[in-house]
């Protein structure tokens, strides 16, 4: 049997989800939730909280927002290479289900080194950019709002750079709208303020 999974994606961890993958156990053939998380795990770390590059953590986000994500990848629209072989055999059942798991988990910080003063100038720019009055002031994020609190640096930097530069499709105007303008620094100080939190 060919890997298709292995020929496009290699994990930083490779070998767990790959070799999932190309065990021969087809993703059609995974039925249970369980299943299912342990495929997530592989990539958003056990307990939600990843401790992969550039791969955000998902305890603690609010199931709405988690479930919109998956609803949007699963269509096709949040394009997510990593994860198209998965979602897309995943029913709306699924959705509901990984949703309320991973919100109901503990967020915890990744192991990134938060720089104090980058944090502090984070908070201001935060401020005058009203990010808390979506996010909340905690940035726990709620509804369709993300979780910033406590998300990894790398994955939060990035994501914002491309808020800001080439929205991501299906992506909530927004969002792009709040960080027009941020120089890479300011990002960089709002990726540490929110992972400090
Ligand atoms: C092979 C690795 C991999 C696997 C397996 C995987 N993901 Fe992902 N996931 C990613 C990456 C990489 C991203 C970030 C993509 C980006 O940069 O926009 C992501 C993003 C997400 C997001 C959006 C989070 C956010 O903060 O924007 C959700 C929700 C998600 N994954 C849920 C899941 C669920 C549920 C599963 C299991 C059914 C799963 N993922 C399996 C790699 C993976
Ligand atoms: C008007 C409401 C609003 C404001 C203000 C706002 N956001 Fe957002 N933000 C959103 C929404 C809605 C999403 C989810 C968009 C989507 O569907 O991709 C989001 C997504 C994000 C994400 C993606 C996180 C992830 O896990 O994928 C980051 C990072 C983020 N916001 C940071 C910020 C920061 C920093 C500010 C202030 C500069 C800010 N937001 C201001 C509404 C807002």
């Amino acid at each position: 049997m060919t890997c298709a999974f292995s020929k496009w994606w290699r994990p930083p961890v490779f070998g767990l989800a790959a070799a999932f993958f190309c065990s021969g156990s087809a993703p059609a053939q995974i039925g249970s939730l369980a299943e299912k998380l342990q495929l997530c795990s592989a990539c958003h770390g056990e307990d939600g909280n990843s401790k992969i590059e550039k791969i955000p953590s998902l305890a603690g986000q609010p199931a709405f927002f988690i479930l919109n994500q998956l609803f949007l990848m699963r269509e096709g629209v949040r394009k997510v290479e990593a994860m198209a072989p998965i979602v897309k055999d995943l029913k709306d059942e699924d959705l509901t289900g990984l949703s309320e798991h991973f919100a109901k988990l503990p967020a915890k910080r990744s192991d990134e080194p938060v720089d104090a003063g980058l944090a502090k100038k984070g908070a201001e720019i935060a401020e005058h950019r009203l990010c808390r009055s979506c996010h909340l002031p905690s940035l726990a994020g709620q509804e369709q709002m993300p979780r910033l609190a406590r998300q990894r640096i790398d994955y939060l930097t990035d994501t914002l750079k491309s808020y800001r530069d080439s929205p991501r499709p299906g992506a909530d105007t927004a969002m792009s709208a709040a960080i027009a303008g941020a120089t890479d620094a300011d990002i960089v100080a709002l990726a540490h303020y929110a992972a400090s939190l």
